[in-house]
């Protein structure tokens, strides 16, 4: 199996997710937290596509239900991530498939079907947006970029405390940003549309592919304590391109 294959597969997603009458199909799985028809029929071509292509990979996506993971080698499937822009038509939504073998993601692909854009990385491979090397932004500090960052919607409790965050990240950068999907996110801090994002807690699928784009793209990636990411865990993660982080990590810990 080789990369481009399984690119070739997650673009063919392309039809489902830009079919609107499937995403108003719409039921509701927590507080401001929905699934669609989309998200399910996105899932259930790939799962079924990549078990064609690589039968012994193990496969993990978030509107499967509960899962056991027993091998070293699986797939982590966010089949829609940006479920809620996809139900008001604000066409912000990606397809994020990571590859983990043992111990760390070696490959990453971010699907933006309403720009065509595919952001690819294999692990020591490099980073790229379609078919060029893209790299993070070169900015040194706060004050010469944007920063994206995330609202934790399904735990509103994280609110109070995510706010003043963005308060204080705000007052030092040029603005803050919000697409809605996590993976779109980390997709834009490796190819330099923004210095960084960050969210107080992701689950594996939202960032599994994003991580290692950004690592690829010569970024980092870590926990808001500066620790490294366990992509098979939910957690908090900041990612930047390396120059920024320390200054964010102080922000977020201030
Ligand atoms: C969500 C999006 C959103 C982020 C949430 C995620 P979903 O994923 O990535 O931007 O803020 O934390 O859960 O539910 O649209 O797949
Ligand atoms: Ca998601
Ligand atoms: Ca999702």
């Amino acid at each position: 199996m080789n990369i481009q294959e399984v690119i070739a597969l997650v673009k063919r997603t392309k039809e489902l997710v830009e079919n609107q009458e499937l995403a108003e199909h719409i039921k509701v799985k927590g507080p401001a937290d929905y699934v669609t028809q989309v998200d399910i029929r996105v899932q259930n071509f790939l799962k079924e596509e990549l078990s064609r292509l690589a039968p012994q990979i193990q496969f993990l996506g978030e509107e499967a239900g509960l899962q056991e993971i027993t091998g070293d080698s699986f797939w982590i499937l966010d089949p829609i991530d940006g479920t809620t822009n996809l139900i008001h038509g604000y066409l912000h939504s990606t397809v994020s498939l990571g590859l983990y073998r043992q111990g760390e993601i070696v490959m990453g692909i971010v699907y933006d079907p309403f720009r065509e854009e595919v952001f690819w990385a294999e692990k020591g491979k490099g980073c790229y947006l379609n078919n060029r090397s893209v790299r993070v932004a070169n900015s040194r500090s706060l004050s010469e970029t944007i920063i994206g960052v995330g609202t934790t919607p399904y735990q509103r409790e994280l609110a109070g405390k995510n706010f003043q965050i963005f308060r204080r990240v705000f007052d030092c950068c040029q603005d803050i940003r919000r697409t809605g999907s996590a993976a779109m996110e980390l997709a834009y801090t490796a190819c330099g549309r923004q210095g960084g994002y960050f969210e107080a807690c992701l689950q594996p699928w939202d960032y599994a592919a994003g991580l290692l784009l950004v690592q690829e793209a010569g970024g980092m990636v870590t926990d808001f304590l500066g620790e490294p990411t366990d992509p098979r865990k939910a957690g908090s993660v900041l990612a930047t391109n390396g120059l920024l982080h320390q200054e964010l990590l102080d922000l977020l810990n201030a």
